[in-house]
C-alpha cells in the first residue's frame, strides 16, 4: 500500500474517534497528497479543511482533535498543523527502510501495485491511425507516441489492453489514387520509397483536379472501387499492403506495436446494414437525399452539424465506419473501456458518434483523449521550410542524426555498431519524451536543441541518470547482491528513498485523466533528486552498512528509472 493510502486509513481511524464521528459524510473521500513544501513534512491533507467547511465548524480546532487521536504507529512521526489547519506528515526513516527494502525484493513491480481483478478493466486503445497514400505526419506521433504509453501503463497495471490501429485505408481519397495510379505512376520512384511516390501521385493528382474532367474521372474510379471492379480493388489492395510495409518501419523504429489494424475498410460490409438499423431505429432520417441524425433531443448537438452516415450518392461516411467499430469492438474485444487518442479538432465528430452509441444501447464508457498541435519554433503550425507537412520518418531519422553528432562528441571511442545504436535510443527517445513531457492539451513547440539537451527536462537528462547509475557498478566491478536490511540516516538518503517509493504512487496517476507527463515529471524528479544524493554521499568511497545501503538506493534508482521510462516507451542505454 502507498504511504497516501495508509496515511488516509489512520487519519480515518482519528476521525471516528473524534467528537463529529457521528456527522462523518459517508462518501467522505480523504485527500492525502504531497507536501508543497518537504520543511513541513512529505505528505499533507486538507481533510479537516474539507469538513470544517461541511460542518460548519473551524478548521484549525478540527484539525487539532484529529491530530490528537491519530496514532502514527510505526509509519510516521506525528502529525502537526500548520497554516488554516493542514496536517503535516512525516514519514519515519524506519518506515523507508522497511519500503526500500521490499522494494528490493520485489524488482519486476517496484512496488507497483496490481489492480484487483474486479477493476482490470478490458481496453480498447485507438490510436496512430494514419491515412494511407496521405503522409503519417508529425501530427500523428503525438497520438502514436501517447496512445502506447497509455496501452504500457494500462497494461503494466493490470488491465487487459487491446491496440488497434484504425488505419484510414478506405475513403474519397482513393478516387484520386487510382486515378493517378493509372496515369502518373512512377514505378522505380515506388519501390524505393512507396509512401513518398504515393503521396507524389496524390499531389500530382490534386493539382489536375483544377480540371473538371480529372475530378469526374477520380469520382468514376471511386465509384468503381466501391463497386467492386477488379481492377480498381486490385490498385487499391497494392496501395494499402506497400503503405503497411512502410508503416511497420516506422513502428519498429518507434518500438510500437499493435494487436489489430483493423482499418476503416474493415468495415465495409457492416456499413449498409447498420444504416438501414439507424433507419429503422428512428435515429437516421433523411435530408436531402443523405441519411444524417440530428440529435433533436440533445440541444448541445442539436445546434451543430449533423452526424451523417450516408452521402447522397449512397457512399458511407467517417462517422459510419466509427459506430460500426464501436459495435464491433464490443461485441468482439468485449471492450469495457474505448479511448480514441486523436487530435482536438476531431472533438465534434466523437461527441457523435459517442452520442449514437449511447442511444444505441452499446453497454462501454467511450473516452476522447485529444491533443493540441506540435508548433515550429516560429509559433507556427510546425512545416518544413517548402510549407509542406513534415512527414514522421524524416523527423525520427534527424533525431538519430543529431544525437549521433551529439554523442560522438561527447565520447568518441564507440564503435560504430554501438553508436548507431546508443544514438538511436537517444535520439528517438528524445523525440518521445519532449511529447510525452509536456501537457498533452498545449501546442508544443519542437525544438531540437531542447528536446536534445543532457539538461533540463529531456530523455538525455534521464537517460544519463540511468547510465549515471550503472557506471557505479561498473566500477564496483559487480552487480547489486541484494541486502538484508539498510539503514538511512543522510536526509538525501531518506528524500531519496521516499521518492523511491513514491513510483508507485506516480504510475496509476497517468490513467487519472490520461497525463503521461505526471509519470515524465516523477522521474525528471527523480533523476534531480539521485542527482543531488550523489552528490552529498559517497557510495564507492562510504563502508560498511553505509556503502551496502547508497548502492541499495543506487541500484533501486537504476531499475525505477529504467522501469519508468519503459513505461512511456522510451529505451535505455548502459553506457552514453
Ligand atoms: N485516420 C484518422 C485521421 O488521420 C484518425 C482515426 C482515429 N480513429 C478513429 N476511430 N476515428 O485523422
Amino acid at each position: 500500500m502507498t504511504y497516501p493510502n495508509q496515511i488516509e486509513k489512520l487519519l480515518r481511524c482519528a476521525l471516528e474517534k473524534t467528537s463529529i464521528a457521528a456527522e462523518l459524510p459517508a462518501d467522505l473521500e480523504i485527500q492525502v497528497g504531497p507536501s508543497t513544501d518537504a520543511r513541513f513534512g512529505d505528505y499533507q491533507s486538507n481533510v479537516a479543511m474539507v469538513l470544517a467547511k461541511r460542518l460548519k465548524t473551524n478548521p484549525r480546532a478540527l484539525a487539532t482533535e484529529i491530530i490528537e487521536h491519530f496514532e502514527p504507529g510505526d509509519l510516521c512521526q506525528p502529525a502537526e498543523i500548520a497554516g488554516p489547519g493542514f496536517i503535516n506528515l512525516r514519514i519515519t526513516a524506519s518506515s523507508l527502510e522497511a519500503g526500500l527494502i521490499a522494494q528490493i525484493n520485489d524488482p519486476e513491480r517496484l512496488g507497483l501495485a496490481t489492480l484487483p481483478a474486479s477493476e482490470s478493466k478490458n481496453i480498447v486503445i485507438d490510436f496512430s491511425a494514419p491515412n494511407i497514400a496521405k503522409p503519417m505526419h508529425v501530427g500523428h506521433i503525438r497520438s502514436t507516441i501517447i496512445g502506447d504509453c497509455l496501452s504500457r501503463v494500462s497494461r503494466e497495471l493490470g488491465h487487459q489492453v487491446t491496440t488497434d490501429n484504425h488505419i484510414g485505408d478506405w475513403g474519397t481519397q482513393f478516387g484520386m489514387i487510382i486515378y493517378g495510379w493509372k496515369n502518373f505512376l512512377d514505378q522505380d520512384a515506388l519501390t524505393a520509397d512507396p509512401i513518398e511516390a504515393l503521396l507524389e501521385i496524390y499531389k500530382k493528382v490534386n493539382d489536375a483536379c483544377s480540371d473538371d474532367a480529372v475530378r469526374e474521372a477520380c469520382r468514376t474510379e471511386l465509384v468503381k472501387l466501391q463497386q467492386g471492379d477488379a481492377e480498381n480493388l486490385a490498385i487499391w489492395q497494392q496501395c494499402v499492403d506497400l503503405s503497411r510495409s512502410s508503416l511497420e518501419k516506422i513502428y519498429a523504429q518507434l518500438d510500437v506495436k499493435f494487436d489489430h489494424w483493423l482499418g476503416e475498410s474493415f468495415y465495409n460490409d457492416r456499413l449498409a446494414p447498420l444504416v438501414q438499423s439507424l433507419k429503422d431505429d428512428g435515429l437516421a432520417q433523411e435530408s436531402d437525399g443523405a441519411q444524417c441524425i440530428f440529435f433533436l433531443d440533445d440541444p448541445d448537438l442539436a445546434e451543430r452539424a449533423p452526424c451523417m452516415v450516408q452521402k447522397r450518392d449512397g457512399g458511407f461516411n467517417y462517422a459510419t465506419t466509427d459506430i460500426a467499430t464501436i459495435e464491433y469492438r464490443v461485441e468482439e474485444f468485449s471492450a469495457e473501456h474505448i479511448w480514441y487518442v486523436v487530435g482536438a479538432e476531431q472533438k465534434l465528430h466523437f461527441d457523435q458518434i459517442f452520442a449514437v452509441a449511447k442511444k444505441r444501447g452499446l453497454d462501454t464508457q467511450l473516452s476522447f483523449i485529444p491533443f493540441g498541435s506540435i508548433m515550429g519554433k516560429d509559433g507556427k503550425r510546425f512545416k518544413t521550410r517548402s510549407g509542406d507537412t513534415v512527414s514522421l520518418t524524416d523527423v525520427l531519422d534527424e533525431a538519430v542524426e543529431r544525437a549521433a553528432k551529439i554523442i560522438s562528441e561527447k565520447n568518441p571511442d564507440f564503435s560504430a555498431q554501438e553508436m548507431a545504436e546508443i544514438s538511436r535510443i537517444i535520439g528517438i527517445g528524445s523525440v518521445k519524451y519532449a511529447e510525452l513531457s509536456q501537457n498533452r492539451l498545449t501546442n508544443y513547440i519542437f525544438d531540437w536543441d531542447n528536446m536534445l539537451s543532457f539538461k533540463g527536462n529531456t530523455a538525455p537528462y534521464l537517460i544519463n541518470a540511468y547510465v549515471r547509475t550503472r557506471a557505479i557498478f561498473r566500477k564496483l566491478g559487480s552487480e547489486f547482491e541484494g541486502i538484508q536490511s539498510v539503514q538511512l540516516t543522510e536526509d538525501a538518503e531518506k528524500t531519496l528513498a521516499l521518492k523511491l517509493a513514491q513510483y508507485a504512487e506516480a504510475v496509476p496517476t497517468v490513467l487519472t485523466d490520461f497525463r503521461p507527463n505526471l509519470l515524465a515529471n516523477y522521474l525528471y524528479e527523480l533523476a534531480n533528486t539521485f542527482h543531488s544524493f550523489y552528490e552529498h554521499c559517497p557510495v564507492l568511497r562510504s563502508e560498511g552498512q553505509v556503502r551496502a545501503t547508497r548502492l541499495a538506493l543506487c541500484d533501486t534508482t537504476s531499475k525505477v528509472l529504467k522501469k519508468g521510462l519503459g513505461l512511456l516507451g522510451i529505451q535505455t542505454t548502459e553506457r552514453m
